[in-house]
């Protein structure tokens, strides 16, 4: 069965078990929204820890928790007790006024991380578009770059977001297909490749903003030392290093930071995803002292950015990455996950890579689509989802247990073996 036809069984499934009173969530969906995602047939309604529920009853393993927003695992108690809280106390103020929420979640922030300040947004790609907007000013106002002519250098094979902005430095197609036209001052360079960064630099160049480890593009992880070496570049040519760490920070690569790695402090921050406890969307830019002060009243905000909700919330989930030391944990259970995987030695899986509990499986397409494994996946029990068509990601809540490694990378096996089988047919037929 091809895989569209397979999903489509699928969702037929599904759609067959909703009483016939009621119309399908997922034939509303499809009817009422936009068909701007390809979400696998399940429909799910409830969540706790490492498990999701479906309409049906069934309970999965979490192995994407949102991309690495629900890295506590769902309704962490400790989190929806902050929120539940602080919404019945005071929920959105907006910036006119201070609050006695935001000082002590950017205190935290700052004194985790290790940076200056922080300027709290909501999404990630507005914390991306913050930090775009900062380097520009920086480059004007101190480094003396002509007005209109900064220059901001990206990673190839980078994901930032879906704005206008962040897809026009896209290097995927799709991304930018129908968009344009795009904001002028981008470039991409090889990731990896510090020479090529270091030869793209020029006099007006106002930042590299690099992920250290590329999430969206297929888990890539650079060259040992690459961070390193864009760190000594950046310094050396006055350009600020920026470290898009929306989907890599706050523990998920088994450091608070994956920059941390190798021993660097960027310039400028940007995280996202896990800092809203899995509960809401809560970002920041931080960054060094001179870049931040660019900012003066008026010149940039978001209405909802660092609401009292959201900045109790962040504080919670900030205590709670510390005090349950969840970057040790990710460490220690990347390494069993790796090392589970790397037992299956398949040759449907072509390379595992990662680091902490961000883990990309290759699969070879001759075997199976990494969307077929993932709906296969789904059969026995877990729930993840393929990222550029050949890698299966495997990125569960931070607080999994070994067992539960056990249970993703049995049914892994399992689905594997499935298909051989298929394969051993496709031989065969080709053989009669
Ligand atoms: C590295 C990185 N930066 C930025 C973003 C954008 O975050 P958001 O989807 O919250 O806008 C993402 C989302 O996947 C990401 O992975």
């Amino acid at each position: 069965m091809t895989t569209a036809a397979r999903a489509a069984a699928l969702q037929a499934r599904h759609a067959s078990a909703t009483p016939s009173s009621k119309v399908s969530p997922i034939a509303l969906e499809q009817r009422h929204g936009a068909h701007n995602y390809h979400p696998l047939p399940v429909v799910l309604t409830r969540g706790e820890g490492v498990h999701l529920f479906d309409d049906q009853g069934r309970r999965y393993l979490d192995m994407m928790s949102a991309y690495s927003a629900v890295s506590f695992g769902h309704s962490h108690p400790v989190l929806v007790q902050a929120l539940t809280d602080q919404a019945q106390t005071l929920a959105v103020t907006s910036r006119a006024f201070h609050t006695d929420r935001l000082g002590p979640f950017l205190e935290t922030l700052c004194r985790m991380t290790g940076m200056a300040r922080a300027l709290p947004m909501n999404s990630g790609a507005e914390a991306v578009e913050t930090a775009i907007k900062a380097a520009r000013k920086w480059a004007y106002k101190v480094k003396r770059v002509p007005e209109g002519l900064a220059q901001i250098l990206v990673a190839e094979g980078n994901f930032a977001g879906r704005t206008t902005t962040i897809v026009g430095f896209s290097t995927e197609a799709q991304y930018r297909d129908g968009f344009g036209p795009f904001a002028p001052g981008f470039s991409a360079v090889p990731f990896g490749d510090a020479r090529a960064l270091e030869a793209a630099i020029t006099p007006h160049t106002a930042a590299f903003i690099v992920e250290p480890i590329q999430g969206e593009a297929g888990i890539i992880v650079p060259p040992a030392g690459y961070l390193k070496a864009v760190r000594e570049i950046c310094t050396k040519h006055d350009v600020l290093m920026i470290c898009d760490e929306v989907q890599t920070g706050l523990g998920r690569t088994g450091r608070l930071l994956a920059c941390e790695h190798d021993g660097v402090r960027p310039d400028g921050l940007v995280l996202g995803k896990a800092l809203g406890g899995g509960l809401l969307p809560v970002s920041a830019f931080l960054a060094r002292d001179d870049v931040m002060a660019q900012f003066t009243p008026g010149d940039h905000g978001s209405t909802f950015g660092g609401n009292p909700l959201a900045a109790a919330v962040g504080l919670a989930a900030l205590q709670l990455l510390e005090r349950e030391q969840l970057s040790r944990r990710a460490h220690e259970q990347g390494d069993y996950l790796m090392a589970q995987l790397g037992k299956l030695r398949h040759p449907a899986i072509t390379d595992i890579r990662g680091r902490g509990l961000l883990v990309g499986v290759q699969i070879d397409p001759a075997f199976a689509s990494a969307r077929e494994v993932c709906e296969r996946l789904m059969d026995e029990g877990v729930l993840t989802k393929d990222t550029h068509h050949t890698v299966v990601r495997l990125a569960p809540p931070l607080v999994i247990e070994r067992a539960q490694i056990d249970e993703a990378v049995g049914a892994l096996r399992r689905v594997l073996q499935g298909i051989d089988a298929k394969a051993g047919v496709r031989r065969e037929a080709a053989a009669a």
